[in-house]
């Protein structure tokens, strides 16, 4: 046991996804610290050109979770069964609620080359490994926000809508959309 693994094991205990937070926006700086932590992750390949753009205009947040909201209502309408509709309406309950938060953060990576796909088909990204070193690198992000006092909680839910969260975010015809972060001050609980 080290003083290293203690601090380490205390950071992962510590974190929690939090949901709810408080209207203060997050500085530049801050914002730096974040994406520093999140380029500091072991990449597949070297290099899989992951991105993570941070979104902070109150608007443009509100927009988009009213945005895809609708667009995942539209796509349940369209389920035939009855079941299936119902219990996506269900399985989407959490997907949305990000609208309030100061910070969201769309982690993306460059597709796999079609040369894979071709050769090895929908094995080729777990092979790439765009995703899984966007996963590695969001997760360092989670606990930097955590030293930074900031709270945070990844979302893939809203990608059930990829398509429409892809063209909102203006996510590159080259790239895919992996999973987005809210993030903010944690909201003090009365
Ligand atoms: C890949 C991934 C996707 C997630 N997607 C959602 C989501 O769409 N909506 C949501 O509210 N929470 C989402 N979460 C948060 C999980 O619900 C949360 O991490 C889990 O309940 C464990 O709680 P903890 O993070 O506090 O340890 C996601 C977490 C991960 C790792």
């Amino acid at each position: 046991m080290t003083e290293d693994y203690d601090r380490l094991i205390q950071l992962l205990e510590r974190r929690h996804s939090c949901r709810s937070f408080a209207p203060d926006p997050v500085d530049e700086k801050t914002l730096q610290y974040l994406s520093d932590a999140f380029a500091l992750a072991p990449q597949a390949g070297g290099k899989r050109e992951l991105r993570c753009r941070f979104i902070t205009d109150r608007d443009a947040m509100r927009n988009l979770a009213e945005r895809g909201q609708e667009a995942f209502n539209a796509y349940c309408q369209n389920i035939a069964s009855t079941f299936v509709r119902e219990e996506t309406m269900r399985y989407g309950e959490n997907f949305f609620w990000f609208g309030e938060a100061p910070v969201l953060a769309a982690v993306s990576c460059r597709k796999a080359p079609t040369f894979l796909e071709k050769s090895i088909g929908h094995k080729a990204s777990l092979n790439w490994g765009g995703e899984l070193s966007a996963a590695m690198a969001s997760f360092g992000l989670l606990l930097a926000a955590e030293t930074l006092g900031l709270g945070a909680c990844c979302l893939t839910g809203p990608l059930i809508v990829w398509h429409e969260m892809e063209s909102l975010l203006d996510i590159s015809r080259r790239d895919t959309l992996i999973l987005l972060i809210a993030l903010g001050h944690k909201r003090i609980q009365p």
